[in-house]
């Protein structure tokens, strides 16, 4: 039996279709008032009858963050695939990504050394690797300097640690870094708001770029990590290292719109910080622009993908097939948006 920890996002349900198509008997972690709607949503991309696997799912309830709850999924468990998070550049969430993020996978590894899970596959971050600012490709064995990382990047770093004690204590593990990662399902958080924030049709685009991969090649090279005998390595995952130029024109392209031209520059995004901190406090929403934030959207970063390829049997798709189903995808989800 197959373990999958944040279960309902995007990393997490994509993970769980692939296996159940592969006729895995797996079991996926959920929380009160998770959707698992989107879940079946998702399936019912890539299947004809999406109920057909999604009842084949043995749901359970828990929170990482609460020992009593989590230990029980473990229980006859062989491998997990753990990719629960909480993404967030917000510093009102600082203590609830230390929380989620370092605890929550020391939770899990915990069980897993008591239960023997045999392997476990932990999603970290590109995030988690050193600082690239001075443009250097940066790679699996990029130095880590923790005095100039945002917290969710610090957070993530945190939890390898606990892989890799983990790891120490006998289980297998592997680590995935990806990029930003492009999939459909996930439009109003973290990297699937790419898709809705292109259909607004903006004027500007942030300056910085980044590694960027598809959900579909974050998936297989997982399972094919799992499947192997490697441990106790990390993989970055980035099969092309974009600007946000080129991402916003890549999705107005598929939606037959305009590109945003005008490029942001540094200090535009410094004078919109006290304005979205104000919004963010009027209307109790999240904040969008933090200065944790302003430095991954401003620097340019640049990375080296290509470990994964030379240890497994595994090539990376198009980006551009997969911007270009995303897009379809949220036009047949929000078609008001394109008349
Ligand atoms: N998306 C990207 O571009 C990207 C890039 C690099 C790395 N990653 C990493 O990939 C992993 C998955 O990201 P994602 O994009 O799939 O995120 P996501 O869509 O936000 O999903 C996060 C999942 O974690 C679950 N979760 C959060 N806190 C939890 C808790 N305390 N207990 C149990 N479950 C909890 C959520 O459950 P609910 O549904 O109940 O909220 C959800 O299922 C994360 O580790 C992230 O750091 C993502």
């Amino acid at each position: 039996m197959i373990l999958v920890t944040g279960a309902t996002g995007l990393v997490g349900s994509h993970i769980l279709f692939k296996l159940l198509a592969e006729g895995q008997q797996v079991r996926a972690l959920f929380r009160a008032g998770s959707d698992l709607e989107r879940v079946k949503r998702v399936f019912g991309y890539y299947a004809p009858e999406p109920e057909k696997l999604f009842d084949k799912i043995e749901w359970y309830e828990a929170d990482i963050l609460d020992p009593a709850d989590l230990g029980g999924a473990l229980k006859n468990i062989k491998r997990v695939y753990h990719c629960a998070a909480l993404i967030s550049f917000d510093p009102k969430d600082k203590n609830r990504l230390y929380l989620t993020n370092v605890i929550g996978t020391q939770n899990v590894v915990n069980f897993c050394i008591h239960y023997g899970v045999e392997k476990i596959c932990y999603v970290s971050s590109i995030a988690a690797l050193g600082d690239g600012t001075h443009q250097q490709v940066m790679d699996e064995e990029t130095e880590w300097d923790e005095n100039t990382q945002s917290a969710y990047a610090v957070t993530k770093y945190g939890a390898e640690k606990e892989i890799w004690r983990g790891a120490q204590e006998g289980v297998q593990v592997v680590i995935v870094n990806p990029g930003i990662i492009i999939g459909p399902g996930f439009w109003h958080s973290g990297s699937g708001a790419l898709f809705k924030m292109v259909a607004k049709k903006p004027k500007w685009y942030p300056p910085g770029g980044s590694g960027v991969v598809t959900i579909n090649d974050v998936t297989t090279s997982m399972i094919g990590l799992m499947n192997s005998d490697i441990t106790g390595e990390r993989f970055i995952l980035v099969n092309q290292n974009m600007t946000y130029k080129e991402i916003f024109s890549a999705i107005a392209r598929e939606y037959n719109m305009s590109a945003p031209k005008k490029a942001l520059k540094k200090w535009h995004l410094r004078l919109l910080l006290p304005l979205d901190w104000l919004h963010a406090r009027l209307y109790n929403k999240a904040r969008k622009i933090t200065s944790d934030n302003i430095k991954g959207l401003s620097n340019i970063k640049t990375y080296n993908g290509q470990k994964i390829e030379k240890h497994l049997p595994f090539s990376y798709e198009l980006m551009a097939q997969a911007i270009y189903f995303g897009c379809n995808k949220y036009k047949a989800e929000y078609p008001d948006k394109f008349l």
